[in-house]
């Protein structure tokens, strides 16, 4: 069953707002694809046209004008966190953007895709509410910008015309007197929906706090700020009776429902826990100087993204818009395990079934079709994805690695244990994962070691630390993980 009807490609904003203005209502813009694939499938949405933005040029900048960090709405969780200015001006949201999903998901989702999704749990949107960002919003009618307050209108639900797009994120940066802590809890610690997030960001004068944010995901319709909790803040130190005291009213500017992963009761208490923990790591002088994410790096500091060589921008097409659509016949033209194919009849296919079904690769899995589970992980133009949630048509113009082609495309010197494969036409990885037995029924190895060899590539001696960062967006339901973990430490220390 196909979950669009049409699919565009468009190369520049301005064809974009035409295609909008000319389809909608029934159009959807489509960027990473992590939140509208889901819906799509589970049937919560209806989009008979797609159109995909994620390779329009100029919406992927991170550039910092004076006082303002300006972000394009195509910066994926990634590259947030890679970012030298979002850790030095606005490290809550770089540690927002490393809590997202895994490896894979935050090498596709992206900052706009989150916030315009406007669940109260996405990660992104705390921090930006707390230090004060407006979004840009454009259509062939003009433009608009908007602070986030009026933009947040109710559960999923923003100021935004279905002609307009979000063209830019303004961020106000944090100043020299400035601190902010984002801080997150999930049901685990990778591919976790937020029980409740909270953002934090005080502003001191000779010791004094001058001014107090704070922003609390997943506790209310929309994000919320604490405005009682912050006027107790201001005006005097961080002492740990103003922590306790601040802790305790921002418990009460919460209004959570139960629903299946928490209770309300449990994430009021928790909104205390959170906002006294973060403030408490300001207190200390602590915020912004720890490692990014819920788990500290011990031994090295350099994150595993995921995207190999390249810096995480996907290539973009050039010349004209391009249209797939499920009844015609335009070919899908891409380059799969290092041969041109033309694909014709999977348009309205995700690219895991393209793969699978036309192009007789099965190598590559299906687990929950959903991106939690990491096994129908491929490389797509040298970056990790989940192929589960690209649309086929995405693929146009690609390079396509499958588990398939994963041997014949490692140059002798790049190899991470110096030869040509691991022998009879294995990748090294490969090789491990027999000598280590890190393998039982074996559904979700492919994805392991796409995940594995991506890493290995990026990091050729991985920290355990690092492996496990790496592979945090895989399940496997069989091996336990420690032959797994090993085969990839073996590989590396080679
Ligand atoms: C397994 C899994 C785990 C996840 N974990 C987390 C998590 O821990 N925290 C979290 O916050 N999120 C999480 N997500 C959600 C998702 O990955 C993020 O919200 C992501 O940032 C969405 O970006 P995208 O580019 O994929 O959006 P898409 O799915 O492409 O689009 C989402 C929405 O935004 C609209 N849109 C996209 N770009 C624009 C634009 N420029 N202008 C106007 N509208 C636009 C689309 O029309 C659509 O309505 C997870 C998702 C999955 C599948
Ligand atoms: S993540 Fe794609 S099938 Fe599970
Ligand atoms: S080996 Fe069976 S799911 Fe991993």
């Amino acid at each position: 069953m196909a979950f669009w009807q049409t699919y565009y490609t468009p190369t520049s904003v301005e064809e974009t707002l035409r295609l909008l203005a000319e389809h909608r209502p029934e159009a959807c813009l489509i960027a990473g694809g992590t939140d509208l694939l889901v819906e799509l499938r589970q049937g919560v949405r209806r989009a008979p046209v797609l159109i995909d933005v994620s390779r329009v040029p100029g919406l992927d900048g991170i550039g910092l004008e004076e006082d303002t960090l300006r972000l394009g709405p195509l910066v994926t969780h990634n590259r947030l966190v890679a970012s030298q200015p979002v850790a030095e001006r606005a490290f809550p949201l770089a540690q927002a953007a490393w809590s997202v999903g895994g490896p894979a998901i935050r090498n596709r989702g992206t900052l706009g895709g989150n916030l315009i999704t406007a669940s109260p749990a996405n990660d992104t949107i705390p921090p930006l509410w707390a230090l004060g960002a407006t979004v840009v919003l454009q259509s062939v009618r003009g433009r608009r910008i908007l602070a986030f307050p009026e933009f947040y209108q109710g559960v999923r639900r923003v100021d935004m015309a279905p002609d307009e797009m979000l063209v830019e994120v303004r961020v106000p940066v944090m100043a020299s007197n400035e601190q902010g802590v984002f801080l997150k809890l999930g049901l685990r610690r990778a591919l976790a929906i937020s029980l409740v997030n909270a953002a934090v960001v005080l502003r001191f004068e000779d010791g004094v706090i001058t001014r107090a944010r704070i922003a609390l995901g997943s506790v209310a319709p929309t994000v919320v700020r604490a405005p009682e909790a912050e006027g107790v803040l201001v005006g005097g130190p961080l002492t740990e009776e103003q922590v306790e005291r601040a802790a305790d009213l921002a418990a009460e500017a919460a209004v959570p429902i139960d629903d299946i992963r928490a209770g309300a009761d449990y994430r009021r208490r928790m909104v205390r826990v959170l906002v006294r923990r973060a403030l408490r790591m300001i207190a200390s002088g602590g915020a912004g100087k720890g490692a990014i994410g819920s788990r500290p790096y011990t031994r090295s500091h350099q994150r595993p993204y995921l995207w190999g060589r390249t810096d995480g921008r996907f290539p973009r097409l050039a010349g004209k818009t391009v249209r797939h659509t499920v009844e015609g016949d335009e070919p899908i033209e891409c380059n799969v395990n290092g041969k041109n194919r033309v694909v014709r009849g999977a348009n309205g296919k995700t690219l895991l079934r393209m793969l699978r079904e036309d192009l007789g690769l099965t190598g590559t899995k299906e687990g929950c079709g959903e991106g939690e589970c990491g096994a129908c992980t491929v490389w797509m133009d040298g970056i990790a994805v989940l192929s589960c949630l690209v649309p086929a048509p995405r693929a146009h113009g690609v390079r396509i690695v499958t588990i398939e082609g994963l041997a014949d495309l490692i140059p002798r010197q790049a190899s991470p244990r110096g030869g040509e494969g691991g022998g009879e036409g294995l990748h090294p990885l490969q090789q491990a994962f027999i000598e280590e037995g890190a393998v039982q029924c074996g559904y979700c190895i492919p994805g392991f070691i796409m995940a594995g060899a991506k890493l290995l590539e990026e990091i050729p001696h991985p920290t355990r630390e690092q492996i496990l960062q790496g592979i945090a967006g895989n399940l496997c339901r069989c091996t336990g993980y420690y032959k797994i973990v090993r085969a990839i430490e073996r590989t590396g220390s080679g």
